[in-house]
């Protein structure tokens, strides 16, 4: 089968042919239609994440959507020709999403694709979806709450914005211009420009008084005290970029969580009833066919989404 692979840590991605996987027990086989990229991807594929010792050839990502073409022993939930959609990465196997075919376990981290989708707008729902949901959920985000939304135009950053608006929550979405009208078709109630100057300043001078909670996608541990000076005492921040030392907020009265995702059925199934429903919409920016896949991965890296990009398969 064709798929995009890395031969070792800092090498470059690559078209190649590597042999089809083979479903162990209770596993799908899945012909992958479309894979979504997520920044992890190229964090993986450089070496950063620690603890990880994969096979290589790694195939990379983790996100797809496609059919069911064959199912292992013992698999009782799904059958061939199920549409579904989840996360097929197996770094120990060399196994991930920018491929022909995946494999998942049928209790792992997949689901029926949400009906009203194609699978290049599915796959690029279960991490950046499922990510603003453990954010939503963590914080507690209630309604009449105001929650600054920092990295809000990415693909976690748009779902979070959608999710935070559907609890009523008051939502303050960080949106360079040309992102402003984006954001608030997507439910932002206000914008805050994080390229014309200093966002916590900004934010402080509007809320003097404070706000209920931050859900933060970009600021780097040595930014991040400084962006926690917007909360109320009592507010929460939820990073998912690691930058949070939750003793040193508790001792400010804060609450402070560093957020990691969990996709499971449930979730996945939550997200599919949720865009079925209409209340959660998918933005892909762009599509890139899976031999494209390499050359787009080098301009992906200057940053600067505004929606997801997903590879065809
Ligand atoms: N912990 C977890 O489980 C988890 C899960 C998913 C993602 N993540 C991480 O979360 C981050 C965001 O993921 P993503 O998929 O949403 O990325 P993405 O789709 O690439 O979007 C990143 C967005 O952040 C904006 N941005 C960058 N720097 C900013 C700043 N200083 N202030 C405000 N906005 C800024 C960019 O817009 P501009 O061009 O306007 O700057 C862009 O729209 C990544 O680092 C990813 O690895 C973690």
């Amino acid at each position: 089968m064709r798929a995009i692979a890395i031969s070792a840590f800092g090498a470059r991605p690559e078209l190649v042919e590597l042999p089809q996987p083979v479903p162990g027990p209770g596993e799908l086989l899945v012909r992958l239609r479309a894979a979504a990229y997520n920044p992890v991807d190229t964090k993986i594929a450089s070496g950063a994440m620690k603890g990880l010792s994969p096979r290589f050839p790694l195939i990379m990502g983790q996100d797809g959507a496609g059919v069911v073409e064959s199912v292992g022993a013992e698999v009782t939930a799904y059958r061939p020709g199920d549409e579904v959609y989840g996360r097929f990465s197996h770094p120990a196997r060399g196994l991930g999403g920018y491929a022909e075919y995946g494999v998942v376990a049928q209790d792992g981290p997949v689901a029926r694709m949400p009906k009203g989708l194609l699978p290049e707008q599915a796959a690029a729902v279960p991490t950046a979806s499922a990510t603003a949901c453990a954010l939503v959920e963590t914080a507690g985000l209630a309604e009449g709450q105001t929650v600054l939304i920092v990295g809000a135009t990415g693909g976690v950053g748009q779902a979070a914005t959608q999710l935070a608006a559907l609890r009523r929550a008051y939502v303050i979405a960080t949106a360079a211009p040309d992102a402003e009208d984006l954001m608030r078709d997507l439910g932002a109630n206000e914008t805050v420009d994080h390229t014309r100057g200093d966002v916590p300043e900004q934010v402080l001078a509007a809320w003097p008084g404070g706000i209920d909670a931050v859900f933060d996608l970009a600021t780097p541990a040595d930014a991040a005290d400084a962006m926690a000076g917007v909360l109320r005492p009592g507010g929460v921040i939820c990073s998912v970029v690691h930058a949070l030392n939750p003793d040193a907020l508790a001792a400010r009265g804060l609450r402070g969580v560093n957020v990691i995702n969990r996709v499971t059925p449930e979730v996945l199934t939550r997200l599919a009833e949720l865009i079925d429903g209409g209340e959660l919409r998918v933005r892909v920016e762009s599509l890139v066919p899976l031999e494209g896949a390499p050359a787009a991965l080098r301009d992906i890296a200057a940053g600067h989404a505004r929606g997801k990009t997903v590879i065809t398969i």
